[in-house]
């Protein structure tokens, strides 16, 4: 799956920008980067946003909340209609607890960690979660390079889905390109975000493809046609 970030769209035009990467070989996620300016230097857009990308979009609303408190704030996103919340385990008090009411609202809960947070203290959290976000960048800005070193939670987490451990699906997030994909496809990533590699490049569509014939050239054994 790729899942282009709306962080490195034109504000002013995200109706546009979503089309743009919608259609039969397109985007299976809308990547949508919630930030607050307290749990990253650095501030986006909220839940009137994406209620209104919400209506302007078919395509699934993955919202990744770089955002304090998550458990108060998260629900709201599940209620107008995203289809995947992610709150950072760094920021929440309860993930359990947060996962348990996504679920009932609707919506798939995912649990992001951050590159330097490690994977294993969160495995039993995991088992009530949809979906890990490893992030290959630090949050906060689009357009950093790849840090390679997150691949090892990658494997892991892989292994644990692979064995039966873990249902979540695999996602990463940060520094995603034509050159990276391919280490993030081999340790195991299931779902790509990619922000500037997508909307950076003169046909965003064209650049979705592009990605995930990457992935398909260098995973054949994990597609099924
Ligand atoms: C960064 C965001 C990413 C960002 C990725 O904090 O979570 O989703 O859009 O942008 P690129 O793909 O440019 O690294
Ligand atoms: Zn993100």
């Amino acid at each position: 799956m790729i899942a282009p970030s709306i962080l490195s769209a034109d504000f002013a035009r995200l109706a546009d920008e979503a089309a743009a990467v919608a259609g039969p070989a397109g985007a299976d996620w809308l990547h949508v980067d919630v930030m607050d300016n307290h749990f990253v230097p650095n501030l986006t857009l909220g839940q009137p946003v994406v209620e209104a990308l919400r209506a302007a979009t078919d395509l699934p609303l993955d919202c990744h909340l770089m955002i304090d408190d998550p458990d108060r704030w998260a629900i709201g996103y599940a209620e107008v209609g995203a289809h995947n919340v992610t709150v950072h385990v760094e920021a929440a008090a309860d993930p359990v607890g947060l996962a348990k009411n996504l679920r009932a609202a609707g919506a798939q809960a995912g649990l992001s960690l951050k590159p330097g947070t490690p994977l294993e203290p969160h495995v039993e959290t995991l088992r009530h979660y949809d979906t890990l976000l490893v992030m290959s960048v630090e949050p906060g800005f689009g357009g950093q390079s790849f840090i390679p070193e997150v691949l090892g939670k990658v494997r892991e987490a892989r292994r644990l889905v692979d064995t039966g451990h873990l249902r979540v699906l695999v996602e990463i997030d940060g520094g995603i390109g034509i050159d990276t994909i391919e280490a993030a496809a081999e340790a195991g990533v299931d779902c790509f975000v990619a922000g500037s590699a997508v909307y950076g490049a003169d046909d965003p569509a064209r650049a979705v493809a592009a990605l995930r014939d990457r992935v398909r050239e260098v995973t054949p054994h994990r597609w099924t046609p």
